[in-house]
């Protein structure tokens, strides 16, 4: 049985909302009496993109599990690089494969610099193709990316969505192994399908979208402040079935 807890938009600006709420979702998964296979966060780890908001993200999540972090639309690629990754500064997409014996997880750069949407441009839907083809075709491969490329029936978050995802479809057409797509950017714990696939949505960290049909007078007001941190976690059973638990954490 393999477990990936899946958390997102860590959002962290230097504010303590930010790093209590990290703090208290990784605590509870120091805590844990099982080791992890992987901690996935899926972008939106610093809120401005910041050298000092990058270090304050690198220490929180500093764990005993592997933790796989990819960007989002208020991460930077170059500064991501550098502070998160330890590798030279580049604006390139960053794009990661995360491989075992049992599972791959291939994390894409759906972010657009200087856009709040997403896209996954040509050099990465290549490198894709490619790990894809590369993992043993009875091995999931699971692929985590920042938006979502379907709408949710959200408006604010749809309007700012991954775009062009016919491609990605037809790059899961090709490739079985294919077992669900990650992904974060909305706030809020939500599961659907793409390309026939899971599409699994892990809530926010630092705050939770409010539902069109939660609010009437105040269609501006998009997030929710009073709900607790929340992740996922992602359970891969031999029979290659993927079951999601969402579980609270008390910030
Ligand atoms: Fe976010
Ligand atoms: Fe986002």
């Amino acid at each position: 049985m393999i477990v990936i807890a899946h958390l997102s938009d860590l959002h962290i600006d230097g504010g303590q909302r930010s790093i209590e709420r990290t703090r208290a979702v990784m605590d509870y998964l120091e805590e844990l009496p099982y080791d992890l296979d992987a901690v996935l966060v899926s972008g939106d780890i610093a809120d401005h993109a910041l050298p000092a908001e990058y270090e304050q993200a690198r220490r929180l999540l500093a764990s005993r599990h592997p933790v796989l972090v990819c960007p989002g639309n208020h991460d930077e690629r170059a500064a991501f690089r550098r502070c998160l990754l330890g590798q030279p500064g580049s604006t390139a997409p960053v794009n990661q494969v995360y491989r075992t014996a049992d599972f791959v997880i291939a994390l894409c750069d759906s972010s657009v610099p200087g856009k709040d949407d997403g896209f996954l441009d040509d050099q990465t839907l290549a490198w894709l193709e490619d790990t894809l083809a590369q993992a043993p075709a009875r091995v999931p491969v699971l692929v985590g990316f920042h938006h979502p490329p379907t709408p949710l029936h959200v408006p604010f978050v749809d309007g700012i969505r991954q775009f062009g995802a016919e491609r990605l479809a037809a790059i899961a057409d090709r490739h079985p192994n294919l077992a669900a797509f990650l992904c974060g950017h909305a706030h809020t714990p939500a599961a659907t399908t793409f390309a026939g696939r899971p599409l699994l949505v892990a809530p926010g960290v630092v705050s939770t979208l409010r539902l069109p049909w939660e609010h009437r007078a105040h269609p501006e007001d998009h997030v929710h402040l009073d709900q607790p941190p929340a992740l996922a976690f992602h359970i891969l059973d031999d029979e290659g079935r993927l079951t999601t638990h969402y579980r609270c954490v008390s910030d």
